[in-house]
């Protein structure tokens, strides 16, 4: 069986921006303590990072985190976590029912962030909170001296601002689960309000305005016509949040999860782009996808029935490789819709539904997600093309008919790399991949990485950490202008041409 991808380097989508491949970093069950810190581990730093975490997020290039939540966020007062560690408050985390030392703050995620090589994206409290609050943490952050908040971050150890450029404007505002759930128009004006005070603070900063917790959402659509009608002039990025999971044997659908990313992005750019018309604006807004991966929620009892606890196990899933290339095809969407989305965080980093996940005095490890995301990571860098799919399909319960592969083409030119992203759904048969390449003269050389296993559920954990790894096939010759690649059934791939 045959499918056709037709590539020429003259059809642009857009430059991929890299932030597209950010992370999030939150105040959750063990991302931040016994994940990313954790003083008296053996490879702790002077600060109490893990050194073998850090590691592996460098290893991982993730060129942006977000940061501190999530649902945290909404309950966060930031104050907390700075100063003198002794005197930082123990507080409720109503979001997660958990205990927040505060032992992290911002000096601390800030100065570990630009440590592993990634800028960060801050989130500041429009749940309990307001205007006042986050114009003092971008105060506190990004002026450089002379006032009362600037002096402080001086005080604690931080002479010089930190200049965080990105910024969202709370966290899931719309979700009836989050502390200081707003209406549409309760959160519109507070979030056009805080984007005016924070930008006579700091006018160089980028501003991302809460849009649909997922495509589900009752209010999905209206929500963001609602607050971009309040914020359009104020904001540059809309935020979209998605989670997949298989439900039920109904692995057919949960392949095809990028389908379901596909029609959520054009959706929302359609609701931005009716509001720049109607609202007779210039600017575009862009796609901030600031949470997304797989999560299987359906195993998640509720914080609701959660004890107090400090930093527990939360939602700690394992990624098999199933999940790795579901990973992979929805980067796959990502890039696809390049020209809209600029910013993008697989949620989470360690430990809590994460790519790397870590044991208390323990080791660190790879799950299987980590492979394509570092792959694409990598490797999915410069310009996006439009390219012409022809591949047989199959029916899905949720998405109805949908390309049994999936692709997208990057074109690098200064190294002359010519990257193709491909995923086979099929969950028995191998599929041909006819690369067209009679457009791109010149390629000569391809490597074939795959991702890909005998036993789909097969898994990464503490002590088989490379079960599952990137293995490399030596089949893809390119003649004639064509490269033909074998892509094992129910696989993500990756063809790199030079
Ligand atoms: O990433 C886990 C949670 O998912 C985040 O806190 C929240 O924003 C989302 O619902």
């Amino acid at each position: 069986r045959q499918a056709t991808l037709g590539i020429d380097p003259r059809l642009r989508v857009a430059e991929v921006d890299p932030r597209l491949y950010g992370s999030f970093v939150e105040h959750m069950g063990r991302c931040v303590y016994t994940g990313i810190h954790e003083p008296g581990h053996p490879t702790a730093d002077d600060a109490g990072f893990r050194r073998d975490v850090a590691d592996l997020v460098r290893e991982l290039g993730v060129p942006i985190l977000r940061y501190p939540g999530g649902n945290f966020v909404s309950g966060y007062t930031w104050e907390d976590g700075i100063g003198p560690r002794e005197q930082r408050p123990r507080r409720l985390d109503l979001a997660w029912r958990s205990i927040e030392t505060n032992q992290v703050g911002v000096d601390e995620f800030l100065h570990w962030a630009r440590g592993v090589g990634s800028e960060p994206m801050l989130a500041v409290n429009l749940g309990t909170r307001g205007v006042d609050a986050a114009r003092a943490l971008l105060e506190y952050c990004n002026h450089p001296g002379g006032t009362a908040w600037s002096d402080l971050r001086r005080t604690n150890g931080s002479p010089e601002p930190y200049g965080v450029k990105l910024w969202c404007l709370g966290n899931e505002m719309d979700g009836p689960w989050q502390i200081g759930h707003k209406t549409a128009a309760e959160y519109g004006r507070l979030a056009a309000e805080t984007a005016k005070a924070m930008r006579r603070v700091d006018p160089t900063i980028e501003l991302a305005a809460c849009g649909s917790s997922n495509r589900r959402m009752p209010t999905f659509g209206a929500w963001e016509a609602e607050v971009l009608a309040e914020t359009y002039a104020q904001v540059d990025y809309i935020s979209l949040h998605t989670y997949y999971e298989q439900h039920g044997d109904d692995r057919d659908s949960f392949l095809a999860s990028a389908v379901d990313l596909d029609r959520f992005i054009e959706e929302v750019v359609a609701t931005c782009d009716h509001v720049r018309a109607t609202g007779g604006h210039r600017k575009r807004i862009n796609l901030s996808v600031d949470e997304w991966n797989v999560w299987y929620q359906a195993r998640f009892a509720g914080e609701e029935n959660l004890e107090w606890a400090q930093a527990p196990r939360l939602i700690e899933d394992t990624y098999s490789v199933t999940d790795a290339v579901v990973v992979g095809s929805l980067l796959i969407s990502l890039l696809r819709h390049a020209d809209r989305v600029k910013i993008g965080c697989l949620a989470q980093l360690v430990n809590v539904i994460a790519p790397i996940r870590c044991e208390p005095g323990g080791p660190a490890w790879r799950q299987a997600s980590f492979h394509p995301f570092a792959l694409t990571s990598l490797n999915g860098r410069g310009t996006v093309l439009r390219t012409v799919l022809q591949a047989p399909g199959y029916a899905t319960t949720a998405y109805g008919d949908v390309p049994l592969i999936d692709a997208v083409a990057v074109h690098d030119e200064e190294p002359g790399t010519l990257t193709v992203f491909a995923v086979n759904r099929d969950q028995r048969q191998q599929t041909a991949l006819d690369l067209d390449l009679r457009a791109c003269p010149g390629l000569i050389t391809a490597e074939h990485v795959v991702i890909a296993d005998t036993d789909a559920d097969a898994v990464n954990t503490a002590e088989a950490p490379d079960r599952v790894v990137p293995r490399r096939l030596d089949d893809v010759k390119v003649a004639d202008g064509h490269g033909i690649a074998a892509l094992p059934p129910l696989s993500w791939n990756m063809i790199r041409f030079q």
